[in-house]
């Protein structure tokens, strides 16, 4: 059965880019129905466009209801009607309304061996605690920061010269790798 999903994304869509690429290549039996973004102009909903991807800008504005904004967020990724939502990239926590109607199947990508260093600066933390590995790790949302029921997860090691950006960028090849694993091996009514 063909998997209907949903992508959120905030940034650059390196990992969404990777997803649509193995679906196209015929190595994920999944759609990308949608990519919704955070973030009005992340070049992620430029890569969706280039694909016929239908993307939607859905930005938060700064002092506004947050909790709306999750319901409306819900409600845009609902029109879809996803099998599997999947947080690539997404640099929003989601709350109570999304989880609510998506909880069980949003998956995300995070950059390290979870629970390591979760929050937006894993690759900064695990640089500034020494470790000699980290990593890349694809799990099932749950209303916590970044603790949710694991699906798989890659190492990664640390290089003495690495900087933020040159380990982030190395973990970001594994995720790619993770997050579409992760697709193909999602099984509806999974949680
Ligand atoms: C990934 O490392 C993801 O885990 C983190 O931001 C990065 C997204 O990269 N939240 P991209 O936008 O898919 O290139």
């Amino acid at each position: 059965m063909t998997k209907e999903v949903v992508v959120l994304v905030s940034g650059t869509g390196t990992l969404l880019q990777a997803l649509i690429d193995a679906i196209e290549s015929g190595s994920v039996d999944a759609r990308v129905a949608a990519v919704v973004s955070d973030q009005s102009g992340a070049p992620a909903l430029e890569r969706a466009r280039r694909h016929g991807i239908e993307a939607i800008a859905h930005p938060f504005r700064k002092g506004g209801d947050r909790a709306l904004w999750d319901a409306e967020l819900a409600e845009i990724v609902g029109a879809f009607e996803p099998d599997l939502v999947a947080s690539a990239g997404f640099m929003k926590l989601l709350g109570g309304a999304f989880l609510a109607r998506f909880g069980g199947h949003t998956i995300n990508s995070h950059p390290s061996l979870l629970p390591s260093f979760p929050g937006m600066r894993a690759p900064a933390d695990a640089l500034a605690a020494g470790v000699k590995v980290t990593g890349a790790t694809v799990f099932i949302v749950d209303p916590g920061i970044d603790t949710g029921r694991i699906l798989v997860q890659t190492a990664v090691d640390v290089h003495d010269e690495d900087t933020v950006q040159t380990l982030h960028e190395r973990i970001k090849i594994v995720e790619r790798e993770l997050l579409v694993r992760a697709v193909r091996e999602w099984e509806p009514g999974e949680s």
